[in-house]
């Protein structure tokens, strides 16, 4: 098959025949229609995102495709069938704390490296091979949509964090770094969750406005000033009512100080879920008072990703029209463009904005 391997930190992608990925027990192989490019995919093959990768890898978390194989365990996926491939790949052998890898992506530790040997490829490439869990139905699809369908796995980051916090219809949720691709996808999430209002956060005015006409009255925005004090009191000023979840999504490049002036306008009793990379590239840590957590009984959630049953669920919110996927804006390129695609993504992330890699039309 063809893919596009990443073979050293730093040097372009090289497209090129592979051999097929093969079937073991447990697993699926798909026919890979669509996989979108993050914003960030340059800094990671730059290896300026420090990701644990065994290269050389075919990179590409996830991705929409068709079922071209089963293994023995799979009772009710099809051949053909249209699927979505999660990258959350997790250990089978500790169920209560697994290593973590995103497929194609990274390892979640020096530990979950182990485990990328194993589930080493990604989604550039014409195949994949995925745990059977990892695959989900998404019913009849035309297979010009399949692009689109990719918006999943920007949605799904964000559903993760609000299941974790179990965020409840009609609570008041805060996106700090709404602006942003996962930010921008928080608002569309927690608003077909039921949030009777979402504050969103940023420094982008016009992204904010885009954020306000996009989803109309139950969304508020705040631009961030960048003083702690300050922009925690614009926020507090703008919820009608006191904030029962924060999500954070800010890149890390923000500061910790970014998170803190949003995370304590939280209210008693209520959750933080930090899903973002602040402190990756090093600054200050995220200093928090001891007293004003013990005090106000505030719960922290760290979250990466999402759990197993999030993906047919989301699918669910979709096929509802809850979530709109029409409200994403593709570009797609072929693989022989993939690293035209990697400079594309760099250049134009952004709130409803993707660009996919289109490796096979199955
Ligand atoms: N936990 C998980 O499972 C998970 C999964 C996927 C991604 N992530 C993480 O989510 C984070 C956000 O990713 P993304 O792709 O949404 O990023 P992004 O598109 O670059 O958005 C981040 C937003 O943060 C805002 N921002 C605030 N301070 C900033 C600063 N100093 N420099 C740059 N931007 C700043 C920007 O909006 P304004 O300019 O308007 O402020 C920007 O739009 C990343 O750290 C990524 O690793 C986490």
């Amino acid at each position: 098959m063809k893919a596009a391997v990443l073979k050293a930190f730093g040097t372009p992608l090289a497209v090129e025949t592979v051999p097929d990925p093969a079937l073991g027990t447990g697993e699926v192989i798909v026919d890979v229609a669509a996989i979108r490019v993050l914003g960030y995919a340059h800094e990671v093959f730059s290896g300026q995102r420090r990701y644990l990768m065994d290269l050389p890898m075919i990179p590409g978390p996830g991705g929409i495709g068709r079922v071209r194989a089963t293994g023995p365990d799979a009772t009710h996926l099809a051949v053909g069938d249209w699927v979505s491939c999660d990258p959350t790949v997790r250990s089978r052998d500790d169920l209560v704390s697994p290593d973590i890898i995103l497929q194609g992506l990274t390892a979640g530790s020096e530990a979950a490296l182990r485990l990328q040997k194993y589930f080493h490829d990604g989604s550039f490439a014409e195949q994949v091979r995925v745990p059977t869990e990892n695959v989900t139905r998404i019913g009849t699809i035309d297979a010009a949509a399949a692009p689109l369908w990719c918006a999943l796995g920007t949605l799904l980051v964000p559903y993760g964090g609000f299941l974790a916090a179990n965020l409840r219809a009609g609570e008041t949720a805060l996106v700090n770094g709404a602006t942003g691709t996962f930010g921008s996808a928080a608002v569309a999430v927690a608003v077909a969750m039921g949030a009777s209002c979402v504050i969103a956060t940023g420094r982008n005015e016009r992204a904010l406005k885009d954020l306000a006409r996009r989803f109309g009255d139950r969304v508020r925005t705040v631009k961030i000033l960048g003083d702690e004090e300050i922009d925690r009191r614009h926020i507090v000023e703008a919820a009608p009512a006191p904030i029962d979840c924060v999500l954070d999504l800010l890149p890390p490049m923000a500061t910790a100080l970014q998170v803190r002036a949003a995370l304590m306008t939280v209210r008693p009793y209520g959750r933080v879920v930090l899903m973002g990379g602040v402190g990756m590239a090093g600054g200050v840590g995220l200093e928090l008072d001891y007293a004003w957590l013990m005090r106000n009984c505030v719960t922290i959630i760290g979250k990466w990703m999402y759990p197993p049953d999030a993906t047919p669920r989301m699918v669910s919110l979709i096929r509802s029209g809850l979530v709109k996927l029409d409200d994403f804006e593709v570009t797609a390129f072929s693989l022989d463009d993939a690293n035209k695609a990697v400079a594309h993504a760099a250049a134009n992330a952004g709130p409803f904005k993707m660009t996919v890699i289109r490796p096979s039309d199955p």
